[in-house]
């Protein structure tokens, strides 16, 4: 039978028929900065490890300890005590070491081979991300990437980038987890990621907006793609208070 998991971010669950997002599912998380993609993430992760359920945040970029600091002073989210009883691990990779890592894999394949989604073999998804650091203390239930953004400005060779992207993808999928991609792009974006590729190898892709009516601007989500189920299609407001994300299905955005 398949099995849904629930995102548990405010009412975001009741946007699809499903009531939840297919297990080894991967979501790319697209939006301009400041627009709540961490926040969205890690909300997922915090609600479902009070449920629970267990949940890694890979830090491409932002240090994990500031990271700790802002959600329990901005929100209230003890994170490090969810990581203290096991539920939790919110873990730092530096993207240029992981870039490296990776181009000096393929190059050594390369010369032995022809590239093809086999060259990582041997590998699972989060020795893909761990060859510096990352460790799997747990089964993740729910597994976060912030960003793929960070990650595709450390590769000096884009094509190694991706190779990599389609084999990362692949392999999250063989998790049973619940996998978002954090993706950077323009406040109202019509380009969901830098390289236009990430949005087809995911399962779904999820936009924050922030947009501009004169001097207002109002912000709002899109669930754009869900292979796995029939979702709202509308652009639904949301806001960003003290106790996270808060979905406003019904409520015009202007
Ligand atoms: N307690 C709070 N109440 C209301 N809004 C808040 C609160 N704390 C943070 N915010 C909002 O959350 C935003 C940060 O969200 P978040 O870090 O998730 O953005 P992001 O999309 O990940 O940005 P970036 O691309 O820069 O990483 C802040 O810009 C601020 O507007
Ligand atoms: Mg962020």
């Amino acid at each position: 039978m398949t099995e849904y998991l629930k995102t548990r971010v405010s009412s975001f669950d009741d946007l699809i028929e499903k009531g939840g997002i297919e297990a080894g599912n991967t979501v790319l998380v697209s939006g301009g900065c400041g627009v709540g993609k961490t926040v969205f993430t890690l909300q997922s992760l915090y609600n479902g490890a009070l449920a629970g359920e267990k949940g890694m945040f890979i830090s491409l970029s932002e240090d994990v300890e500031k990271i700790r600091a802002n959600m329990i002073n901005n929100f209230g989210w003890d994170l490090a005590s969810l990581e203290e009883k096991g539920l939790l691990s919110l873990q730092k990779v530096d993207p240029f070491y992981l870039a490296e890592d990776v181009t000096s894999l393929i190059v050594n394949r390369q010369k032995r081979s022809s590239i093809d989604r086999s060259l990582f073999d041997g590998h699972d998804s989060l020795s893909l991300v761990d060859s510096r650091s990352v460790k799997m203390p747990f089964k993740p239930d729910r597994i976060v990437l912030d960003s793929v953004s960070t990650l595709e400005a450390a590769f000096t060779n884009k094509d190694h980038y991706r190779i990599y992207i389609q084999a990362l993808v692949d392999s999250l999928n063989q998790h049973n987890s619940l996998n978002f991609l954090i993706c950077e792009s323009e406040q109202d974006p019509s380009l969901y990621s830098k390289t236009g590729i990430e949005e087809f190898l995911v399962d779904g892709v999820i936009v924050f907006y922030n947009l501009r009516k004169g001097q207002v601007r109002r912000r709002a989500l899109e669930i754009l793609k869900l292979r796995c189920s029939d979702h709202v299609k509308e652009l639904v407001s949301y806001m960003i208070t003290g106790e996270g994300i808060k979905i406003m299905p019904g409520e015009q955005v202007f």
